[in-house]
């Protein structure tokens, strides 16, 4: 599950939890970040999460590998959904989130993009003021909301796995989170 900062992925995950527990479905969410960060601090390096694209590119590479094993070591029963990104940008450029060893470790069976508006993700950003976001440009949101689209394209050639489109449009939320869910249910079957 991925999308740019403030597009709303971590409120449609919350939904898609609440959903997944009144249908009786095993649904387990995993923030990438937030395990990057957990390594990060095992080793010796204490940060907030929007410190750590400001990292030397080769810190984030071998932490971002640590996390996809994590992940997978971590994966129990169930359905595993990981809330994550198509790319970060970091000082040298736009890295991918999930680079072809990731994508490998995860084997992810869906690839979910979530989407809205430039102007409403603009909006977000500025209403949440306990993070550190990117620049609020709509042309600079809009050239994001594209890469993500080629990244997507590019993961979905080497994985074999369909890319959803998931629309989180104003106060529509929960409806974002149904259209997820039957989707996970029929990808995965439950
Ligand atoms: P991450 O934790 O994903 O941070 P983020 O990108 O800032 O994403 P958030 O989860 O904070 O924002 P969101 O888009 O989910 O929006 P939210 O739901 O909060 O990543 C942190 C860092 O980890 C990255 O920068 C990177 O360094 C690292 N990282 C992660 N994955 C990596 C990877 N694969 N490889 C390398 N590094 C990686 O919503 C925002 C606001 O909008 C809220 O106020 C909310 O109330 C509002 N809102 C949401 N939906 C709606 C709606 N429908 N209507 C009205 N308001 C809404």
């Amino acid at each position: 599950m991925t999308g740019i900062p403030g597009v709303g992925k971590t409120t449609v995950l919350n939904e898609l939890q609440d959903l997944a527990k009144q249908n009786r479905v095993g649904l387990t969410v995993m923030n990438f970040g937030t395990i990057m960060n957990e390594i990060l601090r095992e080793l010796g390096k204490q940060m907030n999460r929007d410190e750590m694209r400001e990292q030397d590119i080769e810190t984030q590479r071998k932490v971002q590998e640590l996390a996809a094993n994590e992940i997978s070591n971590r994966a129990g029963q169930g359905t595993i959904v990981v809330d994550t990104h198509m790319f970060v940008k970091t000082a040298v450029g736009m890295w991918a989130g999930i680079p072809q060893n990731v994508l490998q470790r995860l084997s992810p069976r869906l690839l979910v993009l979530v989407e809205a508006d430039p102007e409403q993700i603009a909006g977000r950003r500025r209403s949440d003021t306990g993070r550190k976001r990117e620049a609020s440009l709509d042309e600079e949101i809009r050239f994001d909301l594209e890469w993500s689209r080629a990244t997507a394209a590019a993961s979905a050639v080497a994985t074999g796995a369909p890319v959803k489109v998931i629309r989180n449009d104003a106060g529509k939320q929960k409806q974002a989170a149904q259209e997820l869910f039957e989707v996970i249910r029929k990808v995965v079957g439950v």
